[in-house]
């Protein structure tokens, strides 16, 4: 009944929990009444209650959140919870902040969100809980077509209900410069004024930016900035003629081919910028990664290429953050240790992804499982449809975007290695939050369990070792809290979705 799957859920058999009016939220420890008032927030949206969050013992019929070093399942601590819940009332109990707020996650499935006037009342269950990577997360192309701020949070609204932990924003590419950097205003004055098929633009300023990375934060959601070079760099190169080899700046480009802009490497002012760009993103960042893209550099010479990524990682490494990069950057054998890569290829390897991807574990790194005919949201659900794309070996539906495994892709590269997965939703044909949606849902659940939940036993064919029924049955269930959050998301016919879902 949860999505992803608990590592442990046991039915009690015992009477079921009613969440009468009168209940409160109970909240002891470091961070707990945060994740309360957050508890409060979200019933009041998935099923209109008005709980009131107290530093109190519990009485009959409450909702305890505790949070102790001694709390959640042993062996867990980062993330892992404890979720009781009986007649007398219910307890998630965690040693972090984020460990609690996961728990939280699970009692909003665990109760009926469409329930006007009924009694709510919850079956009697013992979770204990806790995830297979410590990296789960979703990508939003914000270059090819801007998303407000707003949007942005609803986003990640959406995306926490899943425990996924990280947001990878993609902030520029040909299309569009979407933050603010002071020591080069033009990025986004010009950089930014446009978008994909001519669409309006926009940009973060650094404050609008502060306030997501925060607002994110508050959700346990890792910000992960991504600044592309050396390639999809056109907005760069239109904002400031400098940075071109003639001096002469580009158009702006609101099209769809990739490969046709680079950085002029090993060139003084494109040093400058380098320092300078990384180093306001850097500071502006919080979490630990600061991604440098490094994909698709088809008009670098790779010489250049190599000496650039080089460089530019060790920029990002001095700024005190963790470069990550798209899986060509392991093509270099000079990028700093611990530089994490993201696999985009497919799920059979292609073109030199496997030995690319294997070197950032060579240099005592880490990689991002993002598969692309599996993992890609923006790639059609079937094929026809009206928005995404089909170069990933045509559609890809929930059923393909479920039975894979991080671990059996790229041989050699086992747990030990996988920081975790990411499912990216490009946005060359995405132009709304809703469609951002459509795409996303159902099938980022998919990509959430494969992080969070254990791995399937060790069968030879990962087709079977994945129960793709039980797992569509319980996405139906999600539908009601989607509907509750007013989340858009595709009625795939795979799905049993109940009746008196509007869709
Ligand atoms: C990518 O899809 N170019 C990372």
């Amino acid at each position: 009944m949860v999505v992803p799957r608990p590592a442990q859920l046991a039915n009690t058999g015992d009477a079921p929990f009613t969440l009468l009016p009168g209940a409160r939220i109970i909240v002891a420890g470091t961070g707990a009444e945060t994740v309360g008032r957050l508890l409060r927030d979200e019933l009041a949206t998935d099923c209109r209650r008005d709980l009131v969050v107290v530093h109190e013992p519990p009485a009959f019929g409450d909702i305890a959140i505790v949070i102790a070093d001694d709390e959640g399942p042993v062996g867990h601590p980062a993330e892992g919870y404890t979720l009781e819940v009986a007649a007398e009332g219910v307890r998630i109990g965690a040693a972090t902040a984020a460990g609690a707020f996961w728990g939280v996650q699970t009692l909003r499935q665990l109760v009926p969100a469409a329930c006007d006037g009924d009694p709510l009342t919850v079956d009697a269950v013992r979770i204990s809980d806790h995830p297979r990577f410590a990296y789960r997360g979703a990508m939003l192309d914000v270059a090819r077509h801007f998303f407000p701020p707003a949007d942005v949070k609803r986003f990640i609204d959406a995306i926490v209900l899943l425990k996924v932990n990280h947001l990878h924003l993609h902030l520029t590419d040909d299309q569009g410069w979407r933050i603010e950097i002071a020591s080069w205003p033009e990025l986004t004055l010009h950089g930014g004024s446009t978008g994909s098929d001519g669409s309006p633009g926009g940009f973060y300023t650094a404050d609008e930016y502060r306030d997501l990375v925060a607002y994110a934060a508050e959700r346990c959601v890792t910000i992960v900035p991504e600044i592309d070079m050396p390639g999809h760099t056109n907005a760069a190169l239109a904002s400031y003629p400098e940075l071109n080899a003639d001096g002469v700046a580009p158009a702006l480009y609101t099209g769809s081919e990739v490969g046709f802009s680079t950085l002029q490497t090993g060139d003084a002012v494109t040093d400058r910028f380098v320092r300078e760009v990384i180093g306001e993103v850097a500071a502006l960042t919080p979490g630990p990664y600061l991604h440098i893209g490094g994909d698709e550099c088809l008009s670098t010479p790779e010489e250049d290429f190599l000496a650039f990524i080089d460089h530019a990682a060790h920029v990002v490494t001095e700024a005190g953050k963790i470069p990550v990069g798209w899986h060509e950057m392991g093509r270099s054998s000079n990028l700093p240790g611990g530089t994490v890569g993201q696999y985009w290829s497919f799920r059979t390897p292609r073109e030199g992804a496997a030995d690319e991807t294997l070197s950032f574990v060579r240099a005592g790194g880490a990689v991002i499982m993002s598969p692309a005919d599996v993992a890609y949201l923006d790639i059609v659900y079937e094929e026809g449809d009206p928005i995404g794309q089909d170069w990933a070996d045509g559609a890809t539906d929930l059923r393909s975007s479920y039975e894979w495994d991080p671990a059996r892709i790229v041989p050699g590269l086992g747990d030990a290695h996988i920081l975790g997965v990411e499912a990216p939703v490009w946005t060359e044909t995405i132009a709304t939050i809703e469609q951002v949606e459509d795409m996303a849902f159902p099938r980022l659940a998919a990509v959430a369990e494969i992080g969070w939940s254990a791995a399937p036993a060790d069968t030879a064919d990962i087709d079977t070792a994945r129960d793709f029924d039980a797992f569509t049955a319980r996405i139906a269930q999600l539908a009601e809290h989607w509907d509750a959050l007013g989340t858009s998301y595709r009625r795939v016919a795979d799905v049993p979705w109940p009746e008196s879902v509007a869709g």
